[in-house]
C-alpha cells in the first residue's frame, strides 16, 4: 500500500517536470535537449546516477536499450569505439539525435527507433548493453507513457529472454531498478533465463533505492 503510494506520487512528480520543466538540461557538464515527451535526465535521478556508473573501455561495442534524451550513450560514446541507441519512442530518437550531434559523438553513437531489439540483428553483438527500463506500475497510453509504466515486468521479461543472443560471451548488462518496484521480481526473472547478477552501486534519495545491477550469462 505505501509502496504504491510512492508510485503513485513519482508518476506525479515525473509528470510535472515533463510539462513545466527546462527543455534544455545540463547534465554533468554534457547539454541534451527535451521535450514534454521525452524523459528529463536532469529531474529525475536514475539517468544521472546511471551515466555517474557507466565503466567502459575503448574497445568496448555499447547497446544503449532506452535511451530517451541519449544520455547513457553519449556517456559511453566518450570512451567505446561504437555505440547503438535504441527507443521505442520516434520524439526520443529525433531528440538523441540531435543531443548526439550537439555533444560531438556522431562518428561514434548511432540512434535508431525500435521495440527493444526488433531493429537490430543477432549478427551484431555487444560488450556492455545498458538497460534504464520504465519500472512503474501503469498502462501505457502515450509515447512517453513508455518511460514509467511496465506493466507486469513484461518489458524486462522480454529484455532478458532476448538480450542473450545479442550480448558477447564475455559481456554483461548494466540495469538501473528501484525499491519501489520489487526489484527482487526482477532478478528472478533474469535468473529464469539463465542471467547472474551482482550489485554495482546504490543510493537512496527522498523517494527510493536505485540499485545499479551488473548481469552476466557466464
Ligand atoms: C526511464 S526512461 C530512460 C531514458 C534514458 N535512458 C535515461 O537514462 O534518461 C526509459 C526509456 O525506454 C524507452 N522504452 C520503453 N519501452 C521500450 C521498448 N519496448 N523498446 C525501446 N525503448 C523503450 C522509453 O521510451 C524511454 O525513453
Amino acid at each position: 500500500m505505501f509502496t504504491r503510494l510512492k508510485q503513485i506520487f513519482v508518476i506525479w512528480l515525473i509528470k510535472k517536470v515533463q510539462k513545466y520543466g527546462p527543455h534544455k538540461v545540463h547534465v554533468s557538464g554534457k547539454t541534451y535537449k527535451v521535450s514534454e515527451n521525452v524523459f528529463n535526465p536532469k529531474y529525475y535521478y536514475t539517468s544521472e546516477f546511471m551515466a555517474r556508473h557507466i565503466k567502459v573501455t575503448p574497445g568496448d561495442t555499447v547497446l544503449d536499450m532506452g535511451t530517451g534524451s541519449g544520455i547513457q550513450a553519449i556517456t559511453a560514446g566518450r570512451t567505446a569505439a561504437r555505440v547503438v541507441a535504441v527507443d521505442i519512442n520516434p520524439e526520443a530518437v529525433r531528440l538523441a539525435g540531435k543531443n548526439v550531434r550537439d555533444n560531438g559523438v556522431e562518428n561514434i553513437v548511432s540512434v535508431i527507433e525500435g521495440d527493444l531489439f526488433s531493429s537490430l540483428s543477432p549478427q551484431h553483438k555487444f560488450s556492455v548493453i545498458l538497460f534504464t527500463p520504465p519500472y512503474l506500475e501503469g498502462t501505457p497510453r502515450s509515447f512517453f507513457d513508455n518511460s514509467l509504466f511496465d506493466p507486469q515486468k513484461e518489458l524486462v521479461r522480454r529484455f532478458f529472454r532476448e538480450a542473450k543472443e545479442y550480448l558477447d560471451p564475455d559481456g554483461y548488462v548494466q540495469m538501473i531498478y528501484s525499491s519501489i518496484a520489487g526489484p527482487e521480481q526482477v532478478i528472478s526473472i533474469a535468473g529464469q533465463f539463465g542471467w547472474k547478477h551482482s550489485i554495482i552501486a546504490r543510493e537512496k534519495t527522498f523517494t527510493e533505492e536505485f540499485i545499479i545491477y551488473k548481469l552476466t550469462l557466464n
